[in-house]
């Protein structure tokens, strides 16, 4: 019998030591540094931290969008037995859209103004030399259209004709349109009211069911969060320091700096009234040009230790339990 390789056990996606670095005139930012995780086909991810803690780089580079002075420095980022990072352009023209696919941060703002909706639903098929005829676009531009909840009629409308929930979800229909195996989503709502948030959320959701797609959704509000993903990554100064699954993370969370990010949330049963984001953090994230040594986090914890300003701390396994892993990175494990 073969092997699937999109059951439900296998990663749809697999990223190992992505490192990114902008290398600006006052010398090397890593923005992205060792950072590995992945993502079981079907499931939700929720990546949260502070605003500069390298999300957008992450999900830049897994689209391989990272432009001058930024560049990939390591890693391999696998989907479909394929690793993304060592494609060259063509071969990623290709999987975008079809393997993976970004809703990216302010979306709906990168719309083109001038351009009606189906026209940028089209270009993003073209760039996959899709050979449909015009009935056909127009059937698939159709379908595309009612599965984000907007109306066939939107097709002929332009952007600024569009409400901010109406332009996310057309954002999310180019990103469905080839049926991806993995979906990134950044910040998808953050410019949204708060019944928008929820109502976008839960298409995009039902999409990625339909889809079995597997998705990574990157966010400050975790309380939203909590809602919608099944593991969550916490990111600090560019690496991740705490992954494991959601009811792990919020029942136990073992790096100090994830029980300072649950610590600050109102109980999850208030959510609705008062909303957790990390914003509201003590002390501020340190710049990525003169990061503190040993771990990054030691001049912001209230538990930091001798050893912490002169030794790096990697992932471990902090916990073991029915067999999904929580990793951490702080020298208390
Ligand atoms: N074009 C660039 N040139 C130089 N440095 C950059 C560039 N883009 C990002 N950086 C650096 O990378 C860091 C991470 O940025 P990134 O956009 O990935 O953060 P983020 O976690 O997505 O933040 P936010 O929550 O505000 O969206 C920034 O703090 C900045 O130092
Ligand atoms: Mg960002």
């Amino acid at each position: 019998m073969a092997a699937s390789t999109n059951g439900p056990q296998s990663p749809a996606l697999d990223v190992k030591n992505l490192g990114v670095s902008y290398f600006t005139s006052s010398g090397e930012v890593k923005a992205a540094d060792g950072v590995t995780f992945s993502i079981m086909s079907g499931k939700r991810m929720g990546l949260v931290g502070e605003s500069g803690s390298g999300k957008t780089t992450t999900a830049l580079a897994l689209m391989r969008l990272i432009k001058p002075p930024g560049r990939i420095t390591s890693g391999t980022a696998v989907i479909d037995n394929t690793d993304l990072l060592s494609l060259n352009d063509e071969e990623m023209r290709n999987a975008k859209l079809s393997k993976i696919a970004l809703v990216p941060q302010g979306a709906m703002n990168s719309l083109n103004p001038v351009a009606k909706v189906k026209n940028q639903i089209i270009d993003g098929l073209r760039d996959h030399d899709a050979d449909y005829s015009a009935n056909q676009y127009r059937e698939l531009i159709n379908e595309l259209l009612t599965k984000v909840g907007l109306s066939p009629q939107v097709g002929d409308m332009y952007p600024h004709e569009l409400s901010g929930g109406m332009k996310q979800r057309v954002t999310i229909a180019i990103a469905i349109s080839m049926g991806p195996n993995v979906i990134i989503a950044d910040e998808p709502t953050s410019a949204l009211d708060v019944v928008v948030q929820r109502q976008i959320m839960e298409t995009l959701a039902e999409l990625q069911e339909e889809l079995g797609a597997a998705i990574l959704l990157i966010g400050h509000d975790i309380g939203l969060m909590a809602q919608f993903v099944d593991t969550l990554g916490v990111m600090y100064a560019g690496r991740l320091v705490e992954t494991g699954t959601l009811r792990q993370l919020l029942r136990e969370p073992k790096h100090p700096y994830t029980q300072m990010l649950i610590d600050s949330l109102p109980s999850l049963e208030r959510q609705d009234r008062k909303r957790g984001d990390l914003r509201g953090i003590p002390g501020t994230a340190p710049s990525l040009y003169a990061l503190p040594s040993g771990c990054p986090f030691h001049p912001r914890c209230p538990q930091a230790m001798d050893i912490c300003p002169s030794e790096e701390p990697v992932l471990k396994v902090v916990n073991d339990d029915n067999q999904s892993e929580q990793l951490a990175a702080c020298l208390l494990y």
